[in-house]
């Protein structure tokens, strides 16, 4: 099944995601779509999510929050599919107010049954490229119901750029709830979600998530893109230093953010794209 490119943004979604800096957008692939891709998605993320085996009395705040398995576009046909899918790059090139986007990268976040919450934290706090000019889809592979609920985002922190957090910790928990706290910042949350319902939110957009509860797991998985003309920007730390070796291989400052880890996903010049 081609995931294929027949939904635009509304003006309402576009506007939500230029204001506070995230929307969700129902129902983005059908329960069947998410049918066919689940089983592989949720096969590779069990297999290659790194911390997948920390045993429970060794688990740090990370582990506790999602088992995390990153590329798994480049293990197996189907999923590039499902990343590459045309109906979800035009609605991130469309909130973005880009002509295009190209691939950052993907990563399923399993949160487990009786799972930790997601510390508060910046995603572009890791990336050396502009957090204004990406932007994540996460879609729940399965139903989530409220009692576990999707993310929480802080409205319009996008806006303010790198708020100069710590790296996703209890650290950065408590920096940013203090900060939300004192500044009384409004807080959204999209709440309970059916499989293939998504959010999308900027680099910058400060975001938390509630714990899980039940005994069953919450799977996500989240395709992250940069606007095509992006380009890479000098590291400041060693997360982005990491995150440029891994996901743009070969690219140094001042390149555009274009290897062939970045395909074109919407956009002119879609002959690129790989299959
Ligand atoms: C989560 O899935 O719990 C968090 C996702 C994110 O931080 O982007
Ligand atoms: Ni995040």
């Amino acid at each position: 099944m081609e995931l294929q490119p027949d939904r635009a943004a509304t003006r309402d979604e576009i506007r939500c995601f230029r204001e506070q800096g995230h929307v969700a957008v129902r129902s983005l692939a059908s329960a069947d779509e998410v049918a066919e891709f689940a089983p592989s998605i949720l096969e590779a993320a069990d297999l290659l999510a790194w911390n997948r085996n920390v045993p429970p009395g060794e688990q740090g705040t990370y582990d506790r929050a999602f088992h995390q398995a990153i590329g798994l576009c480049w293990h197996d046909e189907a999923i590039r599919r499902f990343v590459f899918a045309a109906r979800f790059a035009r609605v991130a090139a469309e909130l973005l107010g880009v002509d295009g986007v190209r691939l950052y990268h993907d990563q399923a976040l399993v949160k487990r049954a009786g799972g930790g919450a997601t510390p508060w934290h910046q995603d572009a706090y890791y990336w050396p490229v502009d957090g204004g000019s990406a932007i994540t889809m996460w879609m729940a592979m399965a139903d989530i119901p409220p009692e576990v609920g999707s993310m929480v985002f802080a409205d319009g922190t996008h806006l303010r750029g790198d708020m100069r957090g710590p790296a996703i910790s209890d650290e950065s928990e408590g920096y940013f709830a203090l900060l939300i706290a004192e500044g009384a910042l409004p807080t959204s949350a999209h709440g309970a979600m059916q499989a293939g319902d998504a959010t999308f939110h900027e680099g910058w957009t400060l975001h938390s998530a509630g714990p899980n509860p039940t005994d069953r797991d919450r799977p996500a998985m989240t395709v992250i893109y940069v606007a095509d003309g992006t380009t890479v920007i000098e590291p400041e730390r060693d997360e982005q230093r990491l995150d440029l070796a891994l996901y743009l291989p070969g690219a140094v400052p001042g390149d555009p953010a274009a290897t062939e880890r970045n395909p074109l996903l919407w956009g002119s010049g879609m002959g690129e794209i790989a299959s």
